[in-house]
């Protein structure tokens, strides 16, 4: 605790000075202490005005038009692929696929790569904490194959079982796909080494990045894994922008995902050619809006700087499990040792997580409660649903301390003693 002490009290970086970017913090009288980063992030005043100022200067069809305009939208858009690709070390450009979201993300290499290489006999191994968007889509794909759907399942501290997961390994898996962090437990599996492991076997390795790239640095080279998924909305960029990375030997062998304009090369009556990476996958009028706004919330998070905003966030997560445990009403949900983020869920015992959340909305608390997306994951912890606090960046300690006074109120109103 005291090491959480002492990194929370002299953050890294200057987290008022941040705060100050953030407008929905001087919004009302009891501005929200909004703790559901996981769900999504609120966006910087740099990412709005960037966004803004590409509709008022910069807006036209992109990658179409021969005009000027559509020229600086293309250019716009183009920048944004170069400036993931850098943020996280892909090998090119090329690397980059623009998508709505991680969802659509992770739907892709489902149909273009999953549909392509399955067959009866096979398997996918993913975990037993992925979010429905890394699960359901490999449901569906091995129903259609005939392939098996296999689960890596959690040890007793709410961390992947690495000798579970090896031992449902093998020749005949075809697909590993998991989550680089989980939205429930923040529980951050090792991607290296379930890559490599991946690869010893002859298996893809497909990461699930939602949660992790927005408090990580990635390096997808140094990492291996073959396709890596995100989303803009969890880090301070607009909604509906997300990026598949996959490598380039793989994409180029793929089938597209979606057929449409833009994404060919020449069409004939009764067949077409398509376009080059990324330009394949990219079928129709392109969120160029969006990839503006990533691209401008990158250069907002890189300013701060990643090993700052990990270990600040990772304190806020400690901070917040421990009061939470202190309090002794809590059942948490979060893993005591290895790597964990910046998520924490729980219980309150003898209230349901629904309640939990209308009540300390009366307090301005923003929490998420539910099954986030993640039932497989609460039917194997022999829960309904839970509570989650996330955090980001502009979250503070103060903050906590208002969330777990909040709890107690919870409490209270629901006629319960401490
Ligand atoms: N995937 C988001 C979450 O975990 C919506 O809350």
């Amino acid at each position: 605790m005291r090491d959480v002490l002492e990194t929370l009290n002299n953050p890294p970086y200057d987290v008022q000075k941040i705060r100050e970017d953030f407008d929905f913090l001087k919004v009302g009288e009891s501005p929200t202490i909004y703790l559901d980063n996981g769900a999504t992030t609120q966006r910087p005043r740099q990412v709005l005005e960037r966004v803004s100022e590409y509709y008022k200067s910069e807006n036209a069809n992109p990658l179409r038009g021969t005009y000027h305009l559509a020229a600086a939208s293309t250019e716009a858009y183009e920048q944004a692929r170069k400036r993931v690709a850098k943020f996280i070390n892909a090998r090119t450009k090329q690397e980059i696929i623009f998508t709505r979201n991680a969802s659509e993300a992770l739907n892709l290499v489902a149909y273009s790569y999953g549909f392509e290489h399955l067959e009866e006999g096979d398997e996918v191994l993913i975990t037993r904490m992925e979010h429905h968007s890394n699960s359901v889509p490999w449901q569906f794909v091995c129903q259609k194959t005939g392939a098996k759907l296999v689960y890596a399942e959690l040890d007793g501290d709410f961390q992947l079982d690495m000798d579970d997961f090896a031992s449902k390994l093998s020749e005949k898996t075809k697909i590993v796909s998991f989550t680089g962090t989980s939205n429930v437990l923040s529980s951050e599996p090792d991607v290296k080494k379930i890559s490599e492991m991946a690869h010893s076997v002859g298996a893809i390795a497909i990461c699930d990045g939602a949660q992790m790239v927005p408090h990580h640095k990635v390096d997808v080279q140094d990492l291996g894994c073959d396709f890596l998924a995100l989303s803009g909305h969890k880090m301070y960029a607009p909604f509906g922008i997300g990026v598949l990375y996959g490598k380039r030997d793989i994409l180029q062998h793929m089938q597209p995902f979606m057929y449409g304009g833009e994404m060919i090369e020449y069409v004939q009556d009764f067949s077409a050619s398509y376009a080059p990476l990324p330009y394949k996958f990219e079928a129709g009028t392109q969120n160029v809006g969006g990839a503006v706004g990533l691209h401008a919330a990158i250069d907002y998070v890189e300013a701060i700087g990643f090993d700052k905003i990990s270990a600040y966030e990772q304190a806020l997560g400690e901070y917040c499990a421990i009061k939470l445990r202190e309090l002794g009403t809590c059942n948490v949900f979060h893993p005591t040792k290895g790597p964990r983020g910046a998520a924490v869920a729980f219980n309150v015992c003898g209230v349901h997580p629904h309640d939990v959340a209308s009540i300390l909305d009366y307090k301005h608390v923003a929490i998420r409660a539910g099954h986030h997306c993640a039932q497989q994951l609460h039917r194997g912890l022999d829960i309904e649903s839970s509570c989650r606090a996330s955090f980001g960046i502009y979250n503070t300690k103060e903050e906590i301390d208002a969330f777990i006074d909040g709890i107690n109120f919870v409490r209270e109103t629901m006629g319960l003693t401490k």
